[in-house]
């Protein structure tokens, strides 16, 4: 017996994991539909080539009205809650449209699968996020790790996080958070660290840039490839009770430890010389200052140390992450060195 084809509908379709998560289900035969936001100019570089196998439906996660009307028109088996204004720091200027996004956005689409009678039919992913633990002490930090937000981008996620739980228990919505740290690949957004770092080497080495200015190089993270975690999330709504997941690597580095592989890569070695705003990152060979610290790109507030422990998902999902942390940038200074050659 043939199975029926599953549909799902992925917000945040146009961005890094939507792009990964709409090909992965195309691979596993779904039909697949996204949100996308009319913008001035193109947004849809990251999907262009899987534009005729997929549906795109006009909408915006602050308008209830088009996410009643989509979820309505595509009676879709999994949502995939993914749009978000995801950058930490520009939260910080935009608070209330953060919080109106990235939380009530979640709210939102709860209350469509509520109020359309899709309780029993639809399961829901809610991308969570590692920054909800802000500078907690617990290290690595698990499902059971306390919450402590540092920015208005964390205190929306945590809103949605618990809005998710909520929504599972109260209605018994399959409803799933999934808590990622960070994971980056070629398709990163440019005002993301990594790939911020991976371009400017690039242009560095082609002549096109002279110096990387830098905030805080001394936060730690736990970077994985997107491509893993999108695994991942599927793995989450096809188990038969919801949960909540955290997806890591378990290492972290810092982005100081980013930036020296980066440039690595094309054979220099970074010195380092100076303390905090004064401190530059030297050419070991030329002596030439490439890397500086601009203290524009500090925080009001910072989160210093993120590492997982994904053993839940282990050992529940059948979870591992397959790239290492030197095979994500390898991809990422390829592809970047690429755009000029
Ligand atoms: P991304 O590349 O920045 O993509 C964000 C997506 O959300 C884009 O498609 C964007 O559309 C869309 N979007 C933003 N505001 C919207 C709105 N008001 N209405 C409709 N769509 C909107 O982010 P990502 O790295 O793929 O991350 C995916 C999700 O996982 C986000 O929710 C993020 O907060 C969360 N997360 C990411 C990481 C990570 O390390 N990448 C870790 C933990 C959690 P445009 O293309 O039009 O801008
Ligand atoms: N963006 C950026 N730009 N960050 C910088 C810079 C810079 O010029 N210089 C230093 N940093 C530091 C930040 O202060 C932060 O400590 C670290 O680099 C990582 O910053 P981002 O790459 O912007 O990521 P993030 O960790 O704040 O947030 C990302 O990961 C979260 C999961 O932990 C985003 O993808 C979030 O959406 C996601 O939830």
């Amino acid at each position: 017996m043939t199975q029926k084809k599953k549909t799902a509908f992925i917000t945040g379709i146009t961005g890094q994991d939507g792009s990964y998560l709409a090909r992965y289900l195309i691979e596993k035969n779904y039909n697949v539909h996204g949100l996308i936001r009319r913008s001035s100019s193109v947004n849809t570089d990251r999907i262009n080539d899987i534009l005729p196998k997929i549906e795109l439906h006009f909408g915006d996660m602050t308008d209830s009205s088009s996410l009643t009307s989509i979820i309505n028109k595509t009676n879709p088996d999994e949502i995939y809650n993914l749009a978000a204004q995801g950058n930490v720091g520009v939260s910080f200027g935009i608070p209330e449209y953060t919080a109106d996004t990235d939380g009530l956005g979640c709210l939102r689409i709860l209350e469509c699968i509520k109020t359309l009678g899709l309780k029993e039919k639809t399961r829901f992913y809610q991308a969570s996020t590692s920054e909800i633990f802000g500078n907690t002490l617990e290290k690595p930090q698990s499902e059971t790790t306390p919450f402590d937000p540092k920015s208005p981008y964390a205190a929306a996620k945590l809103f949605a996080h618990n809005i998710t739980k909520i929504y599972r228990e109260a209605y018994g919505i399959h409803a799933s958070n999934g808590i990622l740290f960070n994971h980056e690949s070629p398709a990163r957004g440019e005002d993301f660290v990594t790939r911020k770092i991976t371009k400017a080497v690039a242009a560095i080495k082609y002549n096109k840039q002279d110096v990387l200015e830098l905030g805080n190089l001394d936060a730690r993270r736990d970077w994985g490839h997107a491509k893993d975690y999108v695994r991942g999330i599927w793995l989450m709504l096809q188990q038969d009770n919801p949960d909540d997941y955290i997806l890591a690597t378990g290492l972290t580095e810092s982005v100081r430890c980013f930036v020296e592989k980066s440039f690595k890569y094309i054979n220099v070695s970074i010195e380092w010389e100076g303390k905090a705003e004064q401190e530059r990152g030297i050419d070991a060979k030329t002596r030439k200052t490439l890397v500086r610290v601009c203290p524009k790109l500090y925080r009001p507030l910072e989160v210093h140390h993120l590492v997982g422990n994904a053993s839940k998902a282990k050992s529940l999902l059948g979870w591992t992450p397959e790239f290492s942390l030197d095979m994500i940038i390898d991809e990422m200074m390829r592809h970047d060195l690429a755009a000029f050659e």
